[in-house]
């Protein structure tokens, strides 16, 4: 007799730890349009988090020259010197920071510097302080390594912005760390220097770590571009992720890295060296020519994606109904779409969501995986063709409910 997976799945007994975190939201609403495309579907994907563009061709380059030299081999667990050499350089350069080879780690992408981060530092029942809206991938992790997630919402009619004092409200002798992400993934706010430095001074102030996903700071749109890692008299206790997935169209190369006191390098280099080992050595070549070559590819992308942003932005508030705070980075727009809810059955973003990649055909991300319910997350990342598309579909959906 041959079982059924369903017959033989409740035999299989999973660690309690994967039960504690969920698929992410973002590449769930993926899947559910590539289902529909493969259905023959036509659907305009405002979903995916990642840029439009094609990798700049001498990025490209280095990497079939890295393969053609046979660069092929292990490299160090944390990515050679000449990577870390040109990552802290970069960063140096373009923010004034200071940090050396040992202060710093490449990884299998942002996210996965992230993941050793947050389990070299936090333990069992720590506290973490999380923004709402956050990134899904934050909440998660967070909970795989044993810590609580504590969120603090912040007023969207102050542009989902973030003070010390929203933060203070939230620290017990349990925080074990605060994580920033400006420019925001959801929201595209951008958190102002002062208010950056007012937070790190007061965890710093009571020895609690700061974590900043700096993910999109080179997609900043406001004229005061800056990283905390400016403010190095706190160096030591705080950690910067940085990634080459959107500042450099490398989504799919998986390239990240982390700037963080040496110790902490080398305990996530420890559990980097019992899981991945080092990043693919011919990404860590096109890595190097991203941070040291011409750096007006990412300029001339930044300029574009202002001008999808104003678009997709001036779109959205015509919608009648949608609300739209104007993001100040990141590619995304997070409109509020609350306005709907009683219509057609509507309760949620995730109701809304899920009506409007069925019936109109346009994928969007609903806020609930960002921790907040009354919105979905439109991603500009696309051409401008595709931004109308999108946006005529979605005046008609909406008008129809
Ligand atoms: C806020 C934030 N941090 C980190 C990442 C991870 O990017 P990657 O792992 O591609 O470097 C993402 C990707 O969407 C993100 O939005």
């Amino acid at each position: 007799m041959t079982l059924t997976s369903t017959e033989i799945a409740p035999a299989i007994k999973l660690t309690d730890r994967i039960h504690r975190i969920e698929p992410s939201a973002t590449m769930a609403v993926v899947a559910e349009a590539d289902k529909l495309r493969s259905q023959g579907a036509d659907v305009v994907d405002f979903g995916a988090g990642e840029p439009h563009f094609a990798t700049p061709q001498h990025i490209k380059d280095a990497a079939i020259a890295a393969i053609q030299g046979n660069f092929t081999k292990y490299t160090a667990v944390g990515g050679t010197a000449e990577l870390r050499d040109a990552i802290v350089q970069r960063h140096a350069a373009d923010f004034a920071s200071e940090y050396g080879r040992e202060e710093v780690i490449a990884s299998v992408g942002g996210k996965h510097a992230l993941f050793n981060a947050i389990q070299v530092l936090v333990d069992h029942g720590d506290e973490v302080i999380l923004p709402v809206p956050y990134w899904v991938s934050f909440k998660d992790i967070i909970r795989y390594a044993g810590g609580n997630p504590v969120l603090v919402e912040t007023d969207e009619s102050h542009n989902f912005g973030l003070t010390a004092e929203m933060v203070l409200k939230r620290v017990t002798p349990r925080t074990k760390a605060i994580i920033l992400n400006s420019p925001s993934n959801p929201s595209g706010a951008v958190m102002q220097p002062e208010h950056m430095t007012e937070i790190i001074r007061m965890a710093q102030e009571r020895g609690i770590w700061i974590i900043s996903d700096e993910c999109y700071v080179y997609l900043n749109y406001t004229d005061r571009n800056f990283s905390v890692g400016a403010l190095r008299e706190y160096r030591d206790r705080m950690v910067i992720l940085g990634s080459l997935s959107k500042t450099y169209a490398m989504t799919g190369w998986r390239l990240g890295y982390a700037l963080a006191p040496a110790p902490v390098v080398s305990a996530m280099a420890k559990l980097q060296s019992q899981s991945t080992s080092n990043p693919t050595s011919i990404v860590q070549k096109a890595a190097v020519a991203a941070l040291t070559g011409p750096q007006q590819c990412v300029e001339d992308m930044r300029r574009e994606y202002i001008k999808l942003r104003d678009h997709v932005v001036k779109g959205l508030r015509a919608i009648p109904g949608i609300k739209c705070t104007m993001p100040e980075g990141a590619f995304y727009a997070y409109p509020n779409v609350s306005s709907f809810f009683g219509r057609s059955g509507l309760k949620s973003g995730s109701d809304v969501g899920g009506k409007l990649l069925r019936e109109a055909y346009v994928a969007a991300v609903p806020g609930e995986g960002f921790g907040t319910t009354d919105h979905i997350r439109v991603s500009y990342a696309t051409s401008m063709g595709e931004l109308d598309r999108g946006l005529e579909r979605m005046n008609k959906f909406f008008a129809g409910l």
